[in-house]
């Protein structure tokens, strides 16, 4: 990554602390990755070879510039929903800061209601930070999304354990599933489905 990219990522990650601390309302924060949670994801794209990449839950759009800048290696593309138009607006800046916009494309939208849209096996790699309570629903959908072999991560895995705890019993019972979770940030656990 080039040191603009690398500041302007510090710049962000700030702006989202400093933020979170402020808003009174949970719809204002940013609830960006750690930043070490940014250059794991990066890696897991780069070491794959991922080409076509999605993210749930854009916020402002910090961890989605991690992944762009990991898909710029991979000449891949990185589709990331937000159902929050204030906060697509602020990714769309950053975007265009960060000069990765023209490998990323926004969606605003319900993740459930875009989901549907979406071609089975179409996608090597998801990244999941968006409203926890809906991750167990939304499963199987997302697994029949991924191509075999491709990687389901999902954030907050050790933050919020006790709120996964339904979603990753699920995990558990499906076959055809590896999983693994690495205590990085706020925890990630990783889905591998089996190629
Ligand atoms: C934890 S934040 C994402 C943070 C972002 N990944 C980052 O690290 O910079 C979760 C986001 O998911 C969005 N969200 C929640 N439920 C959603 C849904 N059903 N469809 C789309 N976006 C949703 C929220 O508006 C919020 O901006």
């Amino acid at each position: 990554m080039d040191q603009t990219l690398h500041d302007f990522l510090d710049q962000l990650a700030q702006f989202g602390k400093t933020n979170d601390r402020q808003a009174t309302q949970r719809r204002e924060r940013m609830l960006n990755i750690t930043p070490d949670t940014g250059p794991f994801l990066a890696i897991l794209i780069k070491a794959t070879k991922a080409k076509a990449v999605l993210e749930i839950g854009t916020s402002n759009g910090y961890s989605t510039i991690w992944l762009a800048d990991a898909v710029r290696t991979t000449g891949g593309h990185v589709t990331t929903i937000e159902m929050d138009p204030w906060k697509a607006e602020q990714a769309r800046l950053n975007f265009q800061k960060a000069s990765v916009d023209v490998v990323i494309t926004q969606i605003l939208a319900l993740a459930e209601a875009y989901l549907p849209a979406c071609s089975p096996a179409s996608l090597d790699f998801i990244f999941l930070d968006s409203e926890r309570s809906q991750y167990t629903g939304w499963l199987y959908q997302l697994l029949s999304l991924l191509r075999p072999g491709g990687l389901l991560v999902v954030d907050n895995a050790v933050s919020h354990e006790a709120e996964l705890a339904e979603f990753t019993s699920l995990v558990q019972q499906i076959p055809g599933l590896d999983s693994s979770l690495v205590p990085v940030g706020n925890g990630e656990l990783l889905l591998w489905k089996h190629a």
